[in-house]
């Protein structure tokens, strides 16, 4: 059957291994193969980087924020400019989250009931309310490929009962969000929630998946538990997803998670880690990280990375970029942007060519060694 939703999945290859795949992911902005990194466009821009350097570094998608673009511009500018892909010059696929979680990271005050979420706005204070349908109808002004269900990812350590609120508030609002969604062009996945708890995580995931989304999201790791239990809820979690649907883990971005959580057949990622670091001067080398403030480069000639094709590394020394950082020159956090981009398109790419080739375990394996646990 020739499907009509308009963001498709089709899986091209398989690891015999593991449960790793190369996916090709066709939106209305174009397609991409997968795993594939989306970098984090919050405020309608990659920060520091033009649309072009954005797409050099290999990006192909990438994800902008519902609750900053909401408070600011306010989506109906947005819309009324032709959308997110006019608005920020940018023609490739674009995700959107949904807003509750920046509403607990960054409101000044929020609470959570069974209608929604109501906070303080950080930026002035106004005092605001986000429900499943309005995080729908703000994501539908926006027009990204791919929206977001509205959710509840509580901080962990929480306790059963807590986090199994979470999860039926979760399911309730993604069955609201799905109801309210009625953009054509536009394709809506479901995040699953659950914490630690493995049952909780198969609850949540089997509600989502009865509902029918395009796609399915992993959310609420790396929200204060430790490495194995991610790794755990993981692992519990990515097999009830459909496979022929997109599988997308929400905030990860270290090389070794990457891989852990690919070879549970995870498909797309997205973190802030590879540009917010990029901005305080540590960048992503396939031996570890680079702290370009260091003293040891002060007159350092070589390159961030050895074989890095960015524009960073093609052109400038580890001393030049040192100097720019100790100078608060601009133009560093943009080229220590470019590099980390750049090593992540590059991992991923070797991902899918180590799943191609079988060979993702022994990959798996080579990163750990290079980069520790
Ligand atoms: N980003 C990182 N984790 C999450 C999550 O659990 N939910 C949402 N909506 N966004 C996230
Ligand atoms: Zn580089």
């Amino acid at each position: 059957m020739v499907s009509t939703r308009p963001v498709r999945f089709t899986t091209l290859s398989r690891d015999p291994a593991t449960s790793a795949r190369v996916g090709r992911l066709e939106t209305p902005h174009g397609a991409l193969e997968t795993p594939a990194f989306m970098p984090v466009g919050t405020q309608a821009t990659v920060k520091g980087l033009t649309p072009d350097l954005v797409r050099e570094s290999g990006t192909r998608m990438l994800l902008a924020n519902t609750y900053h673009l909401a408070l600011r511009p306010g989506e109906e500018t947005v819309r009324a400019l032709g959308g997110l892909h006019a608005f920020m010059g940018w023609d490739g696929p674009i995700l959107t989250d949904s807003g509750g979680f920046q509403v607990f990271s960054m409101a000044d005050r929020s609470k959570i009931t069974d209608r929604g979420v109501s906070f303080r706005s950080h930026l002035d204070g106004r005092l605001l309310e986000l429900t499943p349908e309005r995080a729908v109808a703000i994501q539908e002004a926006l027009g990204p490929d791919v929206a977001m269900c509205l959710d509840h990812c509580p901080a962990l350590p929480a306790s059963r009962e807590d986090i199994a609120a979470a999860v039926d508030r979760t399911i309730a609002w993604a069955g609201r969000c799905k109801r309210a969604h009625s953009r054509p062009d536009q394709s809506l996945f479901g995040i699953v929630q659950g914490g630690s708890v493995a049952d909780l995580r198969g609850r949540c995931a089997e509600a989502l998946v009865a509902m029918d989304f395009d796609g399915y999201a992993v959310g609420g790791v790396s929200v204060g538990e430790s490495r194995e239990e991610v790794r755990k809820a993981l692992e519990v979690t990515t097999h009830l997803l459909p496979a022929d649907r997109p599988r997308y883990l929400m905030g990860v971005g270290r090389p070794q998670d990457i891989l852990a959580a690919v070879a549970t057949g995870i498909d797309l990622f997205d973190c802030v880690l590879p540009t917010r670091n990029g901005r305080n001067a540590t960048c992503f080398t396939a031996r570890g990280p680079v702290k370009l403030r260091n003293a040891a480069h002060a007159r350092d000639p070589g390159p961030i990375e050895e074989g890095c094709p960015c524009l960073a590394c093609r052109r400038f020394s580890r001393a030049y970029l040192r100097h720019l950082f100790n100078a608060r020159e601009m133009l560093g956090p943009i080229l220590a942007t470019i590099h980390n981009l750049t090593y992540l398109h590059r991992l991923t790419a070797a991902i899918r060519e180590a799943i191609r080739a079988g060979r993702l375990v022994q990959l798996h394996r080579e990163v750990l060694e290079a980069l520790g646990p």
